[in-house]
């Protein structure tokens, strides 16, 4: 069998952090790409980390040649994408790219309690520079585009946002991914995922606010400051694709168990 080939990700912040954990319990190769590797990876040794920025060309040399990518930031401005991809989509190389399910968001959804669910082949909002990014990588240069729900996981804690009334009980869905389902997706999709395909990646269970915040309430105790007040409808969105093309079993497939495990956290780290 051939080694696998070296994987770099382009953006090492929350959840590049946690495809970097996943790649190394798996004995893949991995790089970590920051525009400041030096601040922000000073815990990785210096062999395992590169300096990368779109912004600046210079820069660019340093990914291998013969590496895999997986981008995780906002595929945005299309110029400086397209400079990019230009220079570093050949020698076959796979590219992976984070997007968002505000693809989706048009501006033109129906006023109902039940949005209509959204899948791979719904329309999406081309007005978008980041979507342009993506289309672009996707139809011209071979890219895998997943459109990433809300991430959460340790630190990004729905609990707290309900806490600090960054969220409150409307009746908008929200779709959300666990940043260590999201991790394993993006090598999934890396390693089986179709040249130029996209997939939309959550938890494949969009709930309401007000019915996250009447369960965190039972269960914690914890109130949003934020009263209830008329919201849009939101987005449901299938993650049907995902999961079965790429063969993957969530982790964390029951939102309310895992919101337990982190407040158990968050509880062991204010003592
Ligand atoms: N947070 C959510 O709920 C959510 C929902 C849907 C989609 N997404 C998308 O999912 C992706 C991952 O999200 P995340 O929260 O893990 O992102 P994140 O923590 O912000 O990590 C992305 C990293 O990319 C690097 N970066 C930013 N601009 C760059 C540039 N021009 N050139 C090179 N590196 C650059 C930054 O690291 P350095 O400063 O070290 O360079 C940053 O830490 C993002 O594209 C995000 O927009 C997020």
């Amino acid at each position: 069998m051939s080694a696998p080939r070296p994987i770099v990700i382009l953006g090492t912040g929350y959840t590049g952090r946690w495809i970097r954990k996943l790649a190394r319990e798996q004995s893949l190769p991995i790089l970590a790409g920051s525009r400041r590797p030096e601040q922000r990876l000073n815990d990785l040794a210096q062999t395992a980390r590169i300096q990368f920025d779109l912004d600046h060309p210079s820069t660019w040399s340093a990914l291998p040649l013969e590496a895999d990518l997986i981008w995780t930031f906002p595929a945005v401005p299309l110029e400086q994408v397209r400079a990019f991809a230009t220079y570093a989509c050949r020698h076959s190389r796979r590219l992976v790219v984070l997007g968002s399910t505000s693809a989706y968001d048009r501006g033109d959804e129906p006023l109902t309690d039940w949005p209509p669910w959204i899948d791979e082949a719904s329309p999406v909002n081309a007005d978008l520079p980041r979507v342009q990014g993506e289309e672009y990588l996707r139809t011209q240069q071979g890219a895998i585009i997943l459109r990433v729900a809300g991430i959460y996981g340790p630190n990004r804690n729905p609990v707290e946002w309900i806490r600090q009334g960054r969220v409150g009980p409307t009746k908008k869905f929200v779709n959300l991914i666990h940043v260590e389902d999201l991790a394993a997706l993006c090598l999934r999709a890396l390693q089986t995922g179709r040249a130029g395909d996209l997939y939309n990646i959550s938890d494949g269970h969009p709930r309401r606010w007000a019915d996250i915040c009447a369960e965190v309430s039972t269960r914690w105790g914890i109130v949003s400051p934020q009263e209830a007040f008329p919201s849009q409808p939101g987005k449901r969105i299938s993650s049907r694709k995902a999961l079965e093309e790429l063969g993957y079993t969530l982790r964390h497939p029951d939102l309310y168990r895992t919101l337990a495990t982190l407040q158990q956290e968050v509880g062991r780290n204010s003592h």
